[in-house]
């Protein structure tokens, strides 16, 4: 019979392989709450080294709650560039708004997840680090090191296997360091149990783990993948305006299910097998003014999660008239007060492919 090493007993060497292998990063040396809720905001989508390279300066930009909750947003979405998911930004200034206007911070996960941007993971991670409750997480990496843990044949997303594995993660915390558990958890999923190269000799986990101890079971194949959702195509058409060196963009609105918030060109959507010779009439009920649109349209694949965007875009003049019923905010920036923006690595892909650059001729003569 396979004799496998409780949980519990496990949680001094999971504890000494993090003190011993973790990776330097700069929001794991940091006990100030506020910094800690920068780093696990950024880090919610956003690779680690990626974050490596912003965190600091987000941090001397805005050094603590007040600092953030006086910035106006348009500040804190441009110290996010390079970061992605804008949206972010904007909740993680609401959440400093709010903290700063109570003058304390929350006591409990259960309190930092009525906050924005705030849920589940992030609560239980930032209650786990800020405050010494023993709150489990599970993130894909720990998901996957508990599926394997528990040899479990189950998708983790769904319900029943999810909660068995938050509940062996809170019987691998230690309830005096449940922030480090928490995060050697993790690390051991980045560094050690890694999708296709797990490196179970070295893995501080391997006597309670029962894909390692089970002969014949690879834990490569584990975690079973859930059944694909189908997916979605949507059809788009992109105007690339242009006024010498500066670019006609318009703001998503808030709620928009795509590039909430961001700047990007002005982009209709079209139904499916609608000719591009309708897009300017489109553009014109949407935006308002005149559109006349090249004919030499090309065409950007985006995915984004389950969604495939087939954008044509082409090169299109625009000459403002009656404003359209007072949703459109179409304004124009240079490339550099570009960068400044909160856009999406749509709108370069798009530019790139129409072979349009900011500082190109300008191809229209309106205001
Ligand atoms: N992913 C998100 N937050 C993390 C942290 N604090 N340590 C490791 N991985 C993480």
């Amino acid at each position: 019979m396979l004799q496998l090493v409780e949980p519990e007993e496990l949680r001094g060497a999971l504890l000494a392989w993090f003190d011993r292998c973790r990776r330097d990063l700069p929001w794991r040396r940091t006990e100030d709450p506020y910094e800690i809720l920068v780093a696990e905001i950024m880090l919610q989508q956003t690779r680690s080294e990626v974050v490596a390279t912003r965190y600091e300066g987000f941090l001397e930009r805005f050094p603590g709650v007040d600092a953030l909750a006086e910035a106006p947003v348009e500040s804190v979405e441009s110290a996010w560039s390079g970061l992605g998911y804008y949206r972010r930004a904007r909740n993680l200034h609401r959440t400093a708004r709010i903290l700063a206007a109570r003058g304390r911070l929350p006591a409990s996960a259960a309190e930092w997840a009525e906050l924005p941007g705030i849920g589940a993971y992030t609560s239980a991670l930032l209650a786990s680090r800020c405050s010494g409750e023993s709150a489990p997480v599970l993130d894909g990496n720990v998901e996957r090191v508990l599926s394997r843990f528990l040899a479990s044949t189950e998708p983790p997303r769904r319900a029943a296997p999810r909660r068995r594995l938050l509940a062996t993660a809170a019987r691998l915390l230690d309830p005096s360091r449940p922030g480090d558990s928490n995060q050697a958890l993790m690390e051991v999923g980045s560094l050690v149990c890694r999708r296709g190269r797990p490196d179970c000799g070295v893995c501080p986990l391997a006597p309670g783990c029962r894909a390692f101890r089970s002969p014949g079971l690879d834990p490569r194949a584990l975690p079973v993948a859930a059944p694909r959702r189908p997916r979605e195509v949507r059809h788009c058409f992109t105007a690339v305006v242009h006024r010498g060196a500066e670019l006609l963009l318009h703001r998503r609105p808030g709620d928009a299910d795509w590039l909430a918030g961001r700047w990007h060109l002005p982009t209709v959507e079209l139904a499916s097998g609608e000719e591009s010779s309708r897009a300017a009439e489109v553009l014109g009920r949407e935006f308002g003014g005149c559109w006349e649109c090249d004919e030499r349209a090309v065409l950007v694949r985006h995915a984004v999660t389950y969604r495939d965007f087939l954008v044509r875009a082409a090169v299109a003049r625009w000459r403002p008239g009656r404003p359209a019923a007072g949703r459109s905010s179409l304004a124009w920036f240079g490339h550099r007060e570009i960068d400044e923006l909160p856009t999406s690595s749509l709108l370069r892909k798009t530019l790139d492919s129409v072979g349009v650059h900011c500082a190109d001729p300008p191809i229209h003569s309106g205001p």
